[in-house]
Formats: C-alpha cells, sequence, structure tokens
C-alpha cells in the first residue's frame, strides 16, 4: 500500500505534489509527508494523519522548488508517526526517499548500515534505501539506485531526489506499482494514474525490474542492469472529471449510483473484447477462482454461473489463503483471478504460481495495465472507471456482469440471456430510486452493535457482501452466513436486540429463506429483509423490507447488493464516520 509521487518541471512542485497525494490517500492515510529540492537544499515536511494535516503544516512555507516527492502511508513497519513518515532522508539530509511495499532483508541492511555508523532515525524497512543511496553515491543518482536495487530484497517501488542533482527525480518498481507520467517540460511518477491525470494523460507503466529517470526534458527507462529500454507511451481514456464527486457528500455513494453506467459499460466492453478470446470455458475440465473481499464474493456467485452455463466445475479460493494448499493444477485448469485494482499482491501471487504449474490464467480487471492484467495470460476488463471509495461497490456489479458474460458465453440460450444481461443497468437505475427509504431504515438501526446477514445460494454471497459493507466503514460488527447453517450455531446470537437481514428474492430457495425468516422471528430478532417489491409476504414477515425491482433468478445478485451498499452507507455516513477512508484499510492491498 502507500500511495509515492515525484515530480521534475516548471512549475512549483509543491503544489502538484499535495494535489497527487490527495488522489493517492485511498492507498493509506496513517502519515504523509513531501520532500522538495528548495534552493539546492532538500527540505522535508511529515505529519502524522491524512494529507489535510500535512497541508495545514505547511502553510506559511511557500517552497518554490521544482523537483519534488510526496508520500501517504498504510503503516506496516513501524506505527503511525513524524519519525516513520516519508519521505526518509540519508545522514547528511541529500538524499530523499519515498517508498511503497517491503524490503525483506531491511534488518540485515540495517545491522550492516549501522555497523558502518549510519544512524536510523525511524523503525521502517524504507529508511534503510536512503542510507544504501547515500553509501553508493559517486556522482550519478542512476548509478547509486542500481547499486542499491542489487541489495534490496521484496515487492517495492520507491523514489528518490538528490539536492546533489536537483532537477532529477529516479523511480524503481519491482511489485508494486509505478507509471511515468509525460508531460511538456515536466515529468512525474507515481503510485497510480489518478495522481497525475489533471497534468497529463500520457503514461509509462513500468514493469517489475525497471527504473525510471526522469528530469524536466525527458524519460529515460532502464533495466537493473543500466540497459537501456523502449517503452511504449499509453493515452488514458479517464478523464478527471470522472474521479470527482459531482455533487456527492463521498465517493462511495457516488459510485454506488455510477452501477447502471459500470454494469452497462462492462457488459458493451466485452462485446467486442470477449468474443475474439481464442478459447471457452468448456474447454478446461475444471475452473478455479482466485480473489480477495469484494471481489472473492464476485467470486462466490461466479461458481453458480459458471457451472450452470459453462457446466465446468468450479472452486473459489480466497487468495491468501490459496498459497497454503497444493492446488494440483495442469493445462486443464483455467484459474480465474478477479481484482478491482489488478494489484492484489495475494492475488498476483496465487495467479503467477498458478500460471508456473501450466494453468491458462485470465484476470478480471478494473485497471487496465495493473500488474495482474499484465501478468495474466488473458484479461477481461471491467469498464467501471476509477474508483475512488475505498469500499468497493461498482466494480462489485461490474465483476459480476464481467463473469455472468464469461459464464452464459457457451449457452446455447446465450441471446436471450445477454438480452436479460443488457436491461440490468435500467433496473439497477429503478432499484436505486429506493435510496430515500433505505435512508430510513438505516436511521432505525444505526446504533446497533451487531447485525447478522444471511442468504442462501446466490443470496449467499450478497449476504456477505452486505456483512463487509457494514463492517469496513461503520466499524458495527456484522456477520455473513449462509442461511441453512444459522441452525448450527449462529441462531444462538439472536435475541431482540440483533437486526437479521435476510437477503430473499423469490428464486428457487425462497421458501426456504421465509422458514429462516420465522426462525429469527420465533427468537425475538428484527428481521430486516430484501426482496422484490410486490412481495407482500416477505413483507409481512419483516420488520423492514428493503425492495428491489423484480429479475429473473440469475441476476438477483445485481439488485439485491443495491439496498445493502446503500444500508451500509447511510449507517456510516449518519455516525459521521469517513465513509471514503475507513480507518486501518487502504485501497490497494500490496501487502501479503
Ligand atoms: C471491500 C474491498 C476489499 C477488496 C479487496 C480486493 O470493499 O474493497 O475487500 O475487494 O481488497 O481488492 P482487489 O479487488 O483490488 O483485488
Amino acid at each position: 500500500m502507500c500511495g509515492i509521487i515525484g515530480y521534475t518541471g516548471k512549475e512549483s512542485a509543491l503544489p502538484l505534489i499535495l494535489g497527487g497525494l490527495e488522489r493517492l490517500e485511498y492507498r493509506g492515510y496513517d502519515s504523509a509527508g513531501v520532500a522538495i529540492i528548495e534552493e539546492g537544499s532538500l527540505i522535508v515536511e511529515k505529519q502524522v494523519g491524512k494529507i489535510r494535516e500535512l497541508v495545514r503544516s505547511l502553510w506559511g512555507k511557500p517552497f518554490k522548488g521544482k523537483t519534488g516527492i510526496g508520500h501517504t502511508r498504510w503503516a506496516t513497519h513501524g506505527a503511525p508517526s513524524v519519525d516513520n513518515a516519508h519521505p526518509h532522508t540519508d545522514s547528511r539530509g541529500e538524499f530523499a526517499v519515498v517508498h511503497n511495499g517491503i524490503i525483506e532483508n531491511y534488518l540485515d541492511l540495517k545491522r550492516e548500515l549501522e555497523s558502518e555508523g549510519f544512524k536510523m532515525r525511524s523503525e521502517t524497512d524504507s529508511e534503510v534505501i536512503a542510507h544504501l543511496i547515500s553509501k553508493n553515491y559517486e556522482g550519478d543518482l542512476l548509478t547509486a539506485v542500481l547499486k542499491t536495487c542489487e541489495k534490496i530484497r521484496g515487492a517495492f517501488a520507491f523514489a528518490v531526489i538528490s539536492s546533489r542533482e536537483p532537477f532529477r527525480v529516479v523511480g524503481v518498481k519491482q511489485g508494486s506499482p509505478l507509471v511515468v507520467g509525460i508531460g511538456e517540460g515536466e515529468n512525474f511518477l507515481a503510485s497510480d494514474i489518478p495522481a497525475i491525470l489533471p497534468y497529463t494523460k500520457r503514461v509509462i507503466t513500468l514493469e517489475d525490474g525497471e527504473i525510471a529517470d526522469i528530469t524536466p526534458e525527458g524519460v529515460n527507462i532502464y533495466d537493473f542492469w543500466g540497459n537501456p529500454l523502449t517503452k511504449d507511451i499509453m493515452i488514458v481514456p479517464w478523464d478527471l472529471i470522472s474521479a470527482e464527486k459531482a455533487g456527492f457528500k463521498h465517493f462511495m455513494l457516488k459510485e454506488i449510483f455510477e452501477q447502471p453506467k459500470a454494469v452497462g459499460d462492462t457488459v458493451r466492453g466485452l462485446l467486442s473484447e470477449f468474443d475474439s478470446f481464442p478459447f471457452s470455458l468448456k474447454d478446461f475440465s475444471r475452473a478455479l477462482i482466485i480473489a480477495c473481499g469484494t471481489s472473492y464474493h464476485a467470486g462466490l456467485s461466479a461458481k453458480f454461473w459458471i457451472e450452470k452455463y459453462a457446466g465446468v466445475p468450479t472452486e473459489v479460493v480466497y487468495a491468501s489463503e490459496f498459497r497454503y494448499g497444493e492446488h494440483p493444477l495442469g493445462d486443464d485448469v483455467i484459474v480465474i483471478g478477479i481484482s478491482q485494482s489488478g494489484e492484489t499482491i495475494d492475488t498476483k501471487f496465487a495467479l503467477n504460481s498458478a500460471k508456473e504449474k501450466g494453468a491458462t490464467t485470465l484476470a478480471v480487471v478494473n485497471v487496465v495495465g495493473s500488474s495482474i492484467d499484465r501478468e495474466s495470460d488473458y484479461s477481461l476488463y471491467t469498464h467501471a472507471g476509477p474508483e475512488i471509495g475505498v469500499a468497493a461497490t461498482k466494480t462489485f456489479t461490474a465483476q459480476l456482469a464481467a463473469l455472468y458474460y464469461l459464464a452464459i458465453g457457451e449457452s446455447p440460450k446465450k441471446e436471450p440471456l445477454l438480452r436479460d444481461l443488457l436491461k440490468i443497468p435500467s433496473i439497477v437505475e429503478n432499484a436505486l430510486e429506493s435510496a430515500e427509504d433505505v435512508e430510513s431504515v438505516a436511521e432505525k438501526y444505526l446504533k446497533k452493535k451487531d447485525f447478522l446477514y444471511l442468504g442462501r445460494y446466490l443470496s449467499y454471497p450478497i449476504a456477505l457482501e452486505g456483512a463487509l459493507k457494514l463492517k469496513e466503514i461503520s466499524y458495527i460488527h456484522a456477520e455473513g452466513y449462509p442461511a441453512g447453517e444459522m441452525k448450527h450455531g449462529p441462531i444462538a446470537l439472536i435475541d431482540e436486540n440483533m437486526p437479521v437481514v435476510v437477503v430473499a428474492p423469490r428464486d428457487r430457495v425462497y421458501e426456504k429463506s421465509i422458514s429462516n425468516i420465522e426462525e429469527v422471528r420465533a427468537r425475538k430478532g428484527i428481521v430486516i429483509s430484501v426482496g422484490f417489491e410486490e412481495d407482500d409476504k416477505l413483507k409481512k414477515y419483516s420488520e423492514d423490507l428493503l425492495k428491489i425491482p423484480e429479475v429473473p433468478e440469475d441476476l438477483t445478485p445485481f439488485l439485491t447488493v443495491i439496498p445493502l451498499q446503500l444500508l451500509a452507507y447511510y449507517i456510516a455516513s449518519k455516525l459521521g464516520l469517513d465513509v471514503d477512508q475507513p480507518r486501518n484499510l487502504a485501497k490497494t492491498v500490496t501487502v501479503e
């Protein structure tokens, strides 16, 4: 996690870097800092907390330097503190480094540097990079960085500036993301494209083992042996407007309301992209889906669709658990990695290991050019646009669309199924019209301390997703469970204080879900159900019914998730919490 940015050019670096950091803040927000080369000297300013604390501490300090780096941190090694905040400098204050990722051998390097007289001021793994560059410096920053890369191990990206060479930023990518932005008389480095989108849409995506040497006049890319490389420049299609709040109170709410477009754009994209794929799911004897968090829940839904329409046995595994099993895989297996960011390290490692074992890997990603996109054999894109809120919403329904499309690809009934899928954006639009009703329900329950979310069949992954949304942004304990398993334990939790959200559209398991609702009521639990709008029976059995328009059974996940996203959003928002940047989380998880 962590976001890094670097700039050198014709403008004052500070405002550009602070603006970029705000757009990177979703990656972590425990502390932030900048380093600017001001009249030949390195100035460093760091603060604990969000970027706004850093901005406050910079009031009245109008630095004009035209080269600088910035960092927003998600703490791994060392608690959030000013000492542990980046940038880190060498002992003489001539080199400043911002780093994202982990230096695995930092303890050995630290011991070695300390025995040579270097003094560490932080508990971080990152500080060793600044000292190593200083130690290796003999008049050329790039050479010092190349020598440093020989010593460090791990998954990382970093950027360095030096007062010895005031118009140069050198950036390294090995495992964590780093892009180069190409401007006119100015150039950029950043962890992610949105950080630099206001300034340029011309971007080079660095691969692992690459180094970017940027000056105001140009960009040179090298490998770790110092050999020059030629790279393509990509023109980014996203515009900045789609990364602003557009009148919504939070990005999360805006993104919930963008779901009709996200699903529609995804399906339209797939119509042209997927049909050129040289394989079909039926070519494989088995499918394995690997993902984390919300993307994992999309995978659980996809399992039902793939088994039903493609007839391919499908297993869904948490990427973080994948590496501990033996998982016999061969070329008869397709491994589908689902990831919004395309940078989740667990998913990336799991996919790479599956590929090494001979499986075909297919990525379902939102960020084009991300590591998972590049390293997989094939990619399907969710065209949801940038998602800024830490809690995934529109990318989830876009993932559902991509996975459903993949599953029905082989069905003889593909045409009518596709026609139904194409109606989903406008049906989701209708579901969003009930947002105010969900808001009133949120008001009733926001003081509750625990929630249970239940669902069966296709509604089970949605129960998990609803619970995840609530806990991550409202900090209220919520548990998602298969409704049929309730009697094997969780039913003991139910009393008159427990809201139980039951996802119960009229599908093949509807009657069984109604029985579960009766069991909850018999124990005085408070039933909040999610079901079709004309469902009087469900209404009668529930304290509150969160209504969705009626759709065919297979498409219910696109609709049932909407009121659950809204419920979590309104509860957290009414509790006055930081919905877009909940505590302890980051949008892109590049640590194991
Ligand atoms: C929850 C959420 C996370 C992500 C998970 C995987 O709202 O956003 O659980 O789904 O960290 O991230 P990606 O999809 O980027 O691999």
